[in-house]
């Protein structure tokens, strides 16, 4: 039987370079999009690609909640074994956005959108172990939570909010993995590498020159999911975070577990208020 993949973000850059890399080693996957047209169309490129492989796609907005625990009460209908999780999906804001549930759009994409997503699927990956669940985070998780106004309303940066959900992403793996010890499932966070894709659409232009001179392709950023996903080399490692496919550091504050266990606590609320 075939190991069944979810990636999230797998219509563009680093998601899709890892959707095609998941299928050539003969993984089943599973893909959420919120653009049915972008969707087909690298579906089609894997099946191109890797002519037996098995992909679904399903209709999901990572920036509406109810969006999400729709999807995931019909994949859990669909699919008892899930094996892998890659919660790969961001965005980079350059002004003030709100999701589908008047939340800022980069905590709500690129935190709670993972946060609850893996929350949704635990049981499922727990049925499934060994299981593995990727965190795709960022070297720009710099600085610290920004408790007072975790969603910037006083005063919006774009790279501010994306910082700060980089830094949750760790966060959140490092909290996860001690919440899930024991259950043959692991979870680890990474940085892909500065990689030159659509992430940087919103950016000043003076700034994206650098970008084709010192960004590497899709296919590498791609390497280090892949590689957490599958090799036997890290089969039981879990909360740390890796580049280059190899374990690297993190800033000081993303290994603070009680800004984990705040921040978690305030997800959980955040998904109440708009689930409930
Ligand atoms: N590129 C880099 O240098 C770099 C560096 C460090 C970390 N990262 C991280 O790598 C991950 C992938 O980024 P990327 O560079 O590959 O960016 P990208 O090319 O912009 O791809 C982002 C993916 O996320 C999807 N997405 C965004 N909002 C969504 C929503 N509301 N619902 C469903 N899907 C949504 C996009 O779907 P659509 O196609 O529908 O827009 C797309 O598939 C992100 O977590 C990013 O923070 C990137």
């Amino acid at each position: 039987m075939a190991k069944v993949a979810l990636i999230t973000g797998s219509t563009a850059g680093i998601g899709k370079e890892t959707a095609l890399g998941l299928a050539k080693m003969g993984m089943e996957l599973i893909l959420p999009v919120r653009n049915a047209q972008k969707g087909e169309a690298i579906k089609q490129e894997i099946l191109k690609q890797s002519p037996q492989a098995q992909v679904r796609l399903y209709d999901c907005n990572l920036a509406s909640l109810k969006s999400i625990q729709t999807f995931t009460e019909q994949v859990k209908k669909d699919y008892p074994q899930i094996h892998v999780l890659i919660n790969n999906a961001g965005v980079w804001q350059q002004n003030q956005a709100l999701s589908d549930d008047g939340i800022e759009m980069t905590f709500a994409v690129n935190h709670l959108a993972p946060f609850l997503l893996t929350n949704l699927l635990l049981d499922t990956l727990k049925n499934s172990a060994p299981a593995r669940i990727v965190n795709v985070a960022s070297d720009l998780h710099q600085g610290d939570i920004n408790f007072s106004d975790i969603e910037f309303k006083k005063s919006f940066s774009g790279i501010g909010a994306y910082k700060q959900s980089k830094l949750a992403n760790i966060l959140f793996t490092r909290l996860l993995a001690k919440k899930i010890e024991g259950t043959n499932i692991t979870t680890n966070a990474l940085m892909p590498g500065f990689i030159a894709t659509e992430l940087f659409r919103n950016i000043p232009a003076f700034l994206r020159w650098i970008i084709p001179i010192f960004a590497k392709t899709p296919k590498q950023g791609a390497e280090t999911s892949i590689y957490l996903a599958t090799s036997e080399e890290v089969k039981f490692v879990s909360g740390e975070y890796f580049k280059n496919k190899k374990r690297g550091s993190s800033s000081y504050n993303s290994k603070n577990i009680q800004t984990a266990q705040r921040l978690w606590e305030i997800s959980e609320q955040y998904i109440q208020k708009v689930l409930s």
